[in-house]
């Protein structure tokens, strides 16, 4: 049991984070008939021949199997790096499944409108404001009434406030931001997951994305920047810019809303270095322009470019337009190597580090593809970007996939909800230690390398390395 009042009602935020998330998930596994089929099977069934008969998408029943390892509320057996794999019922999911499912759905429903709600509070910058116990009341007091649902606020004298739990929470409502960012693919989770339609996310008519809300989803991520890598990333970074032979910029793929742009150029300054040019570069226009923005803002010599972290020559002929040497640069990226397209072609690679793999690897089409192949890719990846990086290396920070028993056992995490989003758009976290032996298989060594956030389920669940080529 939690003991202090911060961490009973830290457990209650990431029950809410996890259950929007998972309230959509299980309504479709009921509607496809798939948990009947588990409670008439004690011993479990073929996750694939489950797939088959029910007629739900295989790559996405694989990965409800995980999700039900994570919740303690199933088991899985067999070759799991092969996508052989038998999904067992454990009696705490037998108990769930029975008791019916109403509930988890009501939850979920119930869990989004509070994460939409703390997301706007937090946008709105009240956080302060309503602990205040001020006007502010008055003001938000649609989304109080919503978190007086929740148990967080009460209502006197004809208006809502926050109570005890609510002023706790109110200070961790940013990391209802993800929630909020992703809750139009949760809405699409029963179509993804019963469609026979082909995989698709959905863009708008200027083909940006549907799915997610990215401008939310990179001041999430940027935060997660700056409160979980920020040290060991400039540890890593700042030796290299007082090296005589130092990079004249810097590349970061994938760059969000630009925050690790931001830290280093300001680190550099604080640390009397030379300024270095700053280049985000995006496939998304919404990001794009942000980064490009707070760069300008902040003063930061830069560049804000389209490119693919799965095409880095492109990147690189780009950049040539622009005068710009990018095998001159220090190249980073965070979360997102896991974010690139798979398409499955890449030949297998077998190795025992991918054997064990726990994970569940999912193509383009969110078919199952086995370890190895999934390794294949990632090796094929690392080794597109060697020629770009014999200089100065990579610094790669990535969250990863972690032994589902450990998430079941530990305290209150996120971890359900971020394995659910990430699995239904097709980015593919993979374990560290199956990170790191795909970058050394495809030719880099590693200079330095850092595991992140490791107190939640005892392993790391993000981590930081160095990369060069041998
Ligand atoms: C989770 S966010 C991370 C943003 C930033 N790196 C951070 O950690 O704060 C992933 C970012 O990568 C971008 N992205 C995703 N796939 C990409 C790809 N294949 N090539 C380039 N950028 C990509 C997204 O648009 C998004 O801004």
């Amino acid at each position: 049991m939690p003991e202090t009042p911060a961490a009973t009602v830290w457990q209650e935020v990431c029950g809410h984070i996890n259950a929007a998330a998972f309230g959509p998930v299980i309504g479709a596994l009921e509607s496809g008939a798939v948990l009947e089929r588990l409670l008439d099977a004690p011993e479990g069934r073929e996750v694939d021949a489950l797939a088959y008969e029910t007629g739900t998408r295989s790559g996405l029943l694989h990965l409800a199997a995980r999700l039900f390892e994570l919740e303690g509320l199933g088991c899985r057996s067999g070759n799991l790096a092969d996508c052989r794999t038998n999904w067992r019922l454990t009696q705490a999911g037998k108990k769930r499944v029975e008791g019916g499912v109403r509930e988890a759905l009501d939850r979920g429903e119930c869990s989004s409108r509070l994460a939409q709600a703390m997301a706007r509070i937090y946008r709105g910058r009240a956080t302060s404001e309503l602990a205040k116990d001020n006007l502010a009341t008055l003001v938000w007091s649609e989304e109080l009434a919503v978190l007086g649902q929740a148990g967080w606020a009460e209502r006197r004298d004809g208006l809502w406030r926050l109570n005890e739990r609510g002023n706790t929470a109110l200070p961790m409502a940013a990391q209802f931001l993800y929630t909020d960012g992703y809750l139009p693919l949760l809405a699409r989770a029963p179509e993804l997951i019963l469609g026979q339609t082909p995989y698709d996310l959905g863009r708008d008519g200027e083909g940006e994305e549907t799915h997610v809300d990215r401008e939310t989803d990179i001041a999430f991520s940027g935060l997660v920047f700056r409160h979980t890598c920020k040290d060991a990333f400039l540890e890593l970074a700042l030796p290299l810019f007082s090296s005589p032979a130092r990079p004249s910029a810097v590349v970061d793929t994938g760059a969000g809303d630009g925050e690790l742009l931001l830290v280093l150029a300001e680190a550099l300054r604080q640390n009397g270095l030379p300024p270095v040019t700053m280049i985000a570069v995006e496939f998304n226009e919404v990001a794009r322009s942000v980064a490009a923005h707070r760069l300008a803002e902040a003063g930061a010599r830069h560049l804000a470019i389209r490119g693919d972290i799965g095409a880095p020559d492109a990147i690189a002929e780009a950049l040539s337009t622009h005068g710009i040497d990018m095998a001159d640069a220090c190249h980073v990226s965070k979360s997102v190597i896991h974010n690139r397209s798979v398409t499955g072609e890449a030949e297998a690679v077998r190795d025992p580090v991918f054997e064990a793999s726990l994970a569940v690897h999912l193509d383009q089409q969110a078919r199952p593809l086995t370890a190895a192949r999934m390794a294949g890719d990632l090796v094929e990846h690392f080794r597109r970007w060697l020629p770009w990086t014999r200089r100065h290396g990579m610094i790669t920070i990535e969250a990863h996939s972690v032994d589902p028993k450990l998430v079941a056992r530990a305290a209150a995490t996120p971890i359900l909800s971020m394995e659910i989003t990430h699995g239904l758009s097709l980015q593919h976290l993979v374990e560290p230690a199956f990170h790191r032996r795909a970058a050394a298989l495809a030719g880099f060594r590693s200079l330095a390398m850092r595991d992140l956030q490791t107190g939640h389920v005892g392993a790391p669940l993000m981590t930081c390395d160095h990369l060069l080529p041998i």
